[in-house]
């Protein structure tokens, strides 16, 4: 139990923006420090949130800013380097999705989280939805009978991110798979409670970004088209230890509906199937439940309700009151692993051209 405000401090201010706001919201913390290596960025927000810890070093900021916790939403090769630094300085870390770029790098930053006893939450912001939360729900209390097959996807017609560093695999470890499935990954396994994955078949593609096409709102890129050596889309194939299997299925780029962005789970089961369909990240009309009544198929449109915080803003209250309250955050560094060996298997496996087993589920 602490009983003063949490001092919190975000990196890297493009989605640590969300972060950010996050604090702000919450009435256990205080927004104290940001750090950006864009001096202009950084100064941007800080004169915005009316903030005085600026920094460009975000080492700096661990040793001198006096931080309770801090989110990193730097790229994603820095992950593992900056959640280390700041859990070894004695501050509690929520980290930007893909946690890490490899299963290597994710466990280091584990073992220094339980050496250090200090919090790792990864960033699964789209658990924080109400319509996530009630299809999982809905799969705990038993509604949709044995689930026997998951189809996740996130599939954009254009939109590769043409900012930043999503097109270099050193600095994000690759392309579309690792920067949207993530999310899917996570969130068909972890409404299933985390069946072990055994085996992944997988394929990907680069066929749209070395060409500066379909970039994200049909602007110029400013990826260096000439290093963008990431695949931009891509399919698996897993199979699961309970003997039910996933299909993931991500595209930054493709011919299909002009914007169409969209993200999809699937759970087929014996007594039902749940669909959470978000298209544009909107929040209406998101849900679907296929069933039986009286042995005639039925389609139920649930109306829940979006009330409270989603997304960002609830996932840093959620550690803000974890660390408050002594007890355990959601989206645990255990939990950000499993998407890391998945995706790790899933480069493998497209690379090696056949199927891969995965060590430990
Ligand atoms: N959870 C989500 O929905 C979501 C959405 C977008 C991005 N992300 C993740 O957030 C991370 C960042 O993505 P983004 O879109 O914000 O990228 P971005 O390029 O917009 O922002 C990254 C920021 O980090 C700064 N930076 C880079 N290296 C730095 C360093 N060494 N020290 C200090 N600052 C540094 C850059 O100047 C930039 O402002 C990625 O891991 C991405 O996968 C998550």
């Amino acid at each position: 139990m602490m009983d003063r405000k949490l001092r919190a401090g975000v990196v890297g201010l493009g989605v640590g923006k969300a972060h950010a706001r996050g604090y702000i919201a919450s009435p256990d913390a205080e927004l104290v420090a940001l750090c950006d290596m864009s001096e202009a960025r950084l100064n941007q927000q800080a004169d915005e949130w009316n903030i005085d810890g600026r920094y460009m070093d975000y080492r700096q900021m661990f040793s001198e800013a006096k931080l309770d916790v801090v989110s990193i939403g730097l790229p994603n090769a820095l992950h593992a380097e900056a959640s280390i630094a700041a859990l070894e300085a004695g501050i509690h870390v929520i980290c930007e999705k893909p946690m890490a770029t490899g299963v290597a790098e994710a466990q280091r930053m584990i073992e220094t989280a339980d050496r250090c006893r200090r919090q790792l939450m990864v960033c699964y912001n789209y658990r924080y939805r109400s319509d996530s939360l009630w299809v999982r729900r809905l799969v705990q209390s038993g509604r949709l009978g044995q689930i026997y097959h998951a189809n996740v996807s996130w599939r954009r017609e254009t939109g590769i991110p043409g900012w930043g560093l999503f097109g270099s695999k050193t600095a994000s470890g690759g392309g579309a798979l690792i920067d949207l499935g993530v999310h899917v990954i996570d969130l068909g396994l972890w409404m299933m409670d985390f069946p072990a994955v055994k085996t992944i078949s997988a394929d990907v593609r680069t066929l749209f970004g070395p060409h500066g096409r379909k970039t994200w709102g049909r602007t110029p890129t400013t990826n260096r088209i000439d290093d963008f050596d990431v695949d931009d889309g891509g399919i698996a194939f897993a199979r699961l230890a309970n003997g039910a299997n996933m299909v993931i299925n991500v595209s930054w780029a493709e011919h299909s509906q002009a914007n169409d962005d969209y993200f999809h789970v699937e759970l087929q089961g014996t007594e039902g199937t749940a669909v959470l369909h978000v298209r544009n990240y909107k929040n209406d009309d998101t849900l679907r439940l296929y069933t039986e009544i009286e042995g005639e198929p039925v389609t139920v449109i649930p109306g829940v309700r979006f009330s409270g915080s989603q997304g960002h803003e609830a996932l840093v209250k959620d550690l803000v009151a974890s660390l408050k309250n002594g007890t355990l955050p959601t989206a645990t560094g255990q939990q950000g692993l499993i998407a890391v060996k998945i995706l790790q298997a899933i480069y493998e496996s497209a690379a090696a051209g056949h199927e891969v087993t995965l060590n430990g589920g």
